[in-house]
């Protein structure tokens, strides 16, 4: 009716669609997952949602993440945060996969699922299994008193407020925060000096402000976005953190525009991808200034050989990779486990500008559902 679509209009809050607004919005929402929970005068952290259950899982032999989609690609980057901050084995699966085959859970591991919605059938059902067999479960979700929220045994909100647009963006950067808090929380007196983990909250801490940055860079992005908007494929390469922040990448543009995507780890491109590498192939790189750049480009040497297109997502300051891409979009330096807050954004805004331009309709991509309750 003329009244849903006034009031529809409201809650977009000026912006043309809900995924926008949601993409706008991270800053904010990134203070908002931080709140109360991050205490830097004293570098500590309060998590109040697991804090009973603290020792347990820093005990873990093991953790074990299920999620789908989106969350299960936050899944990924809370891997490599709790192995480099916490030192303890994790495991990350998809949800459906766990559930069917005959995975391998004991009383002393730790199964932790993620879920936006709270909702998703194949995740309820990994959570239910592993209690069953007696694991400690742990839940992150955005929808407070969702079901997955209510049957997990202790877990964290992303309170990253409702995510309208069907293709997840601000749940996203709430969640890797959340696993992040809590890959400290994990290593505090343990696996890591203070002075890291005052240098680790500080640094998270300055992600807002970083993201708002980027997100004032959207016009610059457009334009790259109207290059690209014809292209029958894209490449997302990325490395260590930002391995799984390519895979997100291309999950956003695929979603969205109906263009094929894939996301590789970058040393994996001589495996495969680069037999699809022409002019017409658009292939972005995650490229920031961490221990795995100079590999990086090296790879982005292979790509430019080969005479495909190359969309740099890179550190501002760095001069050396202007020379080798044709397009570079600039974000602020922050430490390699913060970057996959930072390095995502352009990659939504990315998507969400081709999507248009193309004029699909991003909030409701046809086929896909916000949540979904059944397999
Ligand atoms: C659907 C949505 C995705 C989401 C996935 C997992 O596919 O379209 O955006 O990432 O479900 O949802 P969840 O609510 O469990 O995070």
């Amino acid at each position: 009716t003329e009244l849903d679509f006034k009031l529809e209009e409201i809650e977009k809050g000026g912006f043309e669609h809900f995924m926008l607004k949601e993409i706008f919005e991270q800053p904010s929402v990134m203070q908002d997952v931080m709140r109360g929970r991050i205490h830097l005068e004293d570098n500590t952290l309060h998590l109040g949602g697991v804090k009973d259950h603290l020792e347990k899982l820093r005990k873990a032999k093991r953790i074990i993440i299920c999620a789908c989609g989106t969350s299960w690609h936050a899944g990924l980057i809370g891997e490599y945060l709790i192995e480099e901050f916490a030192r303890i084995p994790v495991e990350v699966d998809y949800a459906s996969e766990f559930r069917y085959r005959t995975p391998i859970i004991s009383p002393d591991d730790v199964v932790m699922v993620i879920s936006q919605s709270g909702e998703t059938a194949d995740t309820l059902a990994a959570l239910r299994m592993a209690k069953e067999k007696g694991a400690l479960v742990m839940g992150i979700c955005n929808v407070v008193g969702s079901t997955i929220a209510r049957e997990t045994t202790c877990g964290m909100y992303t309170h990253a407020g409702p995510e309208i647009g069907v293709a997840s963006t601000k749940a996203f950067t709430a969640q890797v925060i959340v696993l992040y808090m809590l890959a400290l929380a994990l290593s505090i007196g343990r696996t890591i000096k203070d002075e890291e983990i005052a240098l680790y909250l500080k640094e998270l801490s300055e992600a807002p402000q970083k993201a708002a940055s980027i997100i004032a860079q959207h016009a610059d992005i457009r334009a790259i976005a109207k290059v690209y908007k014809d292209a029958r494929n894209f490449l997302y390469l990325g490395r260590g953190f930002n391995f799984p922040v390519a895979l997100e990448g291309a999950l956003k543009l695929k979603e969205i525009s109906y263009i094929h995507a894939e996301g590789y780890p970058a040393a994996e491109m001589k495996h495969g991808p680069i037999a699809l590498i022409d002019k017409d192939m658009p292939v972005i790189f995650i490229a920031t200034r961490d221990s795995t750049y100079t590999k990086i480009l090296s790879n982005i040497e292979e790509v430019r050989t080969r005479k495909g297109k190359i969309i740099a997502i890179a550190t501002e300051g760095d001069q050396e990779i202007s020379n080798l891409a044709d397009h570079v979009i600039y974000i602020p330096y922050a430490a390699a486990p913060v970057t996959p807050l930072l390095t995502v954004i352009p990659l939504q805004l990315l998507s969400y500008y081709i999507a248009t331009e193309r004029g699909c309709n991003v909030d409701r991509p046809r086929n896909l559902a916000k949540s979904v309750t059944v397999e």
